[in-house]
């Protein structure tokens, strides 16, 4: 069955496994990006081309990244290389595992400054800094603390130490306890939010930006003149959406695949998951869009949208002080269960083949990635200049752009081909062990085919190729 013995631990357990996945897939990706890209590139047409994208490529390259950590039972740079080896296929697939690690690496260098926000915000409700915020005001706390390199350093510091904490501990001991609880907890708030939008925002308005597709507001960029031509560069992000809220493309998923006990079902737990995580980042759009429109607020204001239109909802909600500062906290730990499995691929592989402990391995990684999260904290105030921008890119930006809608993409791609092509079909077919062979069929022919062509046509289209 399994090539290689287990030298990692296992999860205890199918559901200790989707915990832990849906706590990957889970975090500030859905709550987040999700409703401030949205809200920069138009509304529902963007939301359906992303869910096209998680349903035709996500949710197979998902099932694909499992099974190869399954099999292989190694950090996603040894397992690559082994099972190319193993199938006579080149070495140098353990390219894929490598790029992870860096794309992991560039990833958390800034989603641990966003996650700080959260973290500050955590601090900010406590205090009661939300009561009876207006638009503007919102504005002006985010503003303040993003105008501050001390203050965005400090909590970038603190919750990179929250995650190296639980990465030197071991996956299992720190994880699973961690998000059995915190999932449906967030997941109640969210409910709540929900609730408040539909009373107190523009609820109707919300929904309609959010689910009627009008591709020409979408994917039609008009100048001042009038003039409109068709832009591809939506495709791209919604692809790129897809790919960074499931984890996918990098091995985060992959290694946590190779802690999974053997005869759990891979493709229900893949489907599972992405339900769960479509369904988290569709209700944040659902509050926090008539919020958005009840307070005038833009709904393409960039990063910022989430951490400006909710506190709005909670200065003037009932119970809000406890409820904003809850929410937050949840943010944290969405956040936190998320980020650990962004550099476990990296810890993974060092544990493995440096001999090196789980403390020094994460660190090692945190340390480099808390230094390159400089740059990403200085990307709202120091170097928030032109002259430090490339493309009217921060690097902030350019490291978010470039990990989520290129390198993410790219990983996936290879992982479908790899899977697809470069492997017997005996092996997905053995892991998947799917009742159906119908169904088997119809995924392997997705894998080779669908994926791998649905990528590159976004690619080629983003480029003007086609
Ligand atoms: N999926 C996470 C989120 O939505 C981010 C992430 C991307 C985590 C890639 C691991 C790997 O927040």
């Amino acid at each position: 069955m399994n090539g290689n013995p287990a030298v990692h631990n296992q999860w205890s357990s199918r559901l200790a496994f989707m915990l832990a996945a849906i706590g990957s897939a889970v975090g500030l990706g859905n709550i987040w990006k999700f409703p401030y890209i949205t809200g920069e590139y138009g509304g529902g047409a963007f939301v359906l081309v992303y869910l096209v994208c998680v349903a035709l490529i996500g949710i197979p390259v998902m099932m694909a990244e499992i099974l190869l950590g399954r099999r292989g039972r190694r950090s996603p740079i040894n397992t690559m290389r082994e099972l190319a080896s193993a199938e006579g296929a080149s070495p140098w697939w353990g390219v894929v595992g490598w790029g992870g690690v860096v794309t992991g690496f560039l990833i958390l260098s800034f989603y641990s400054v966003v996650a700080g926000w959260a973290l500050a915000y955590v601090v900010e409700g406590g205090f009661g800094a939300f009561q009876g915020l207006d638009g503007e005001r919102a504005g002006a706390l985010f503003g303040e603390l993003t105008a501050s390199p001390q203050r965005l350093i400090f909590w970038h510091s603190v919750f990179m130490a929250m995650t190296m904490a639980v990465v030197a501990n071991g996956v299992r001991s720190g994880l699973e306890r961690l998000v059995t609880w915190l999932m449906p907890l967030l997941f109640l708030l969210l409910a709540v939010l929900v609730g408040y939008a539909m009373a107190a925002g523009d609820f109707e308005r919300g929904l309609h930006f959010l689910f009627d597709v009008d591709f020409s507001k979408v994917f039609m960029s008009c100048d001042e003149a009038g003039l409109c031509e068709f832009t591809a560069e939506p495709v791209l992000v919604a692809m790129g959406h897809a790919f960074f809220t499931l984890s996918l493309g990098m091995g985060a998923i992959m290694v946590y695949g190779s802690y999974m006990p053997h005869d759990a079902s891979i493709a229900g737990s893949t489907v599972m998951i992405a339900l769960a995580d479509t369904l988290v980042a569709l209700m944040a759009g659902v509050a926090i869009f008539p919020l958005v429109f009840a307070n005038g607020l833009e709904p393409g204001a960039g990063p910022g949208l989430v951490f400006v239109s909710l506190p709005i909802a909670f200065g003037a909600m009932p119970g809000g002080q406890l409820f904003g500062t809850l929410f937050f906290v949840l943010l944290v730990f969405a956040a936190w269960s998320s980020s650990i499995s962004l550099v476990e691929p990296a810890v993974a592989w060092l544990t493995e083949n440096e001999h090196m402990s789980r403390r020094k391995a994460a660190l090692l990684i945190g340390g480099l990635a808390w230094l390159l999260g400089i740059g990403s904290a200085l990307s709202f105030n120091l170097w928030s200049g032109d002259e430090y921008k490339v493309f009217g890119k921060t690097l902030f930006d350019i490291k978010d752009y470039l990990t989520a809608n290129i390198m993410l993409p790219l990983g996936g791609l290879a992982i479908a081909l790899f899977t697809g092509w470069a492997v017997s079909r005996r092996l997905p077919e053995g892991e998947l062990a799917m009742r159906s062979p119908l169904l088997f069929g119809a995924w392997h022919f997705v894998i080779r085919y669908i994926a791998p062509a649905g990528i590159v046509l976004v690619f080629l289209n983003a480029i003007g190729v086609v």
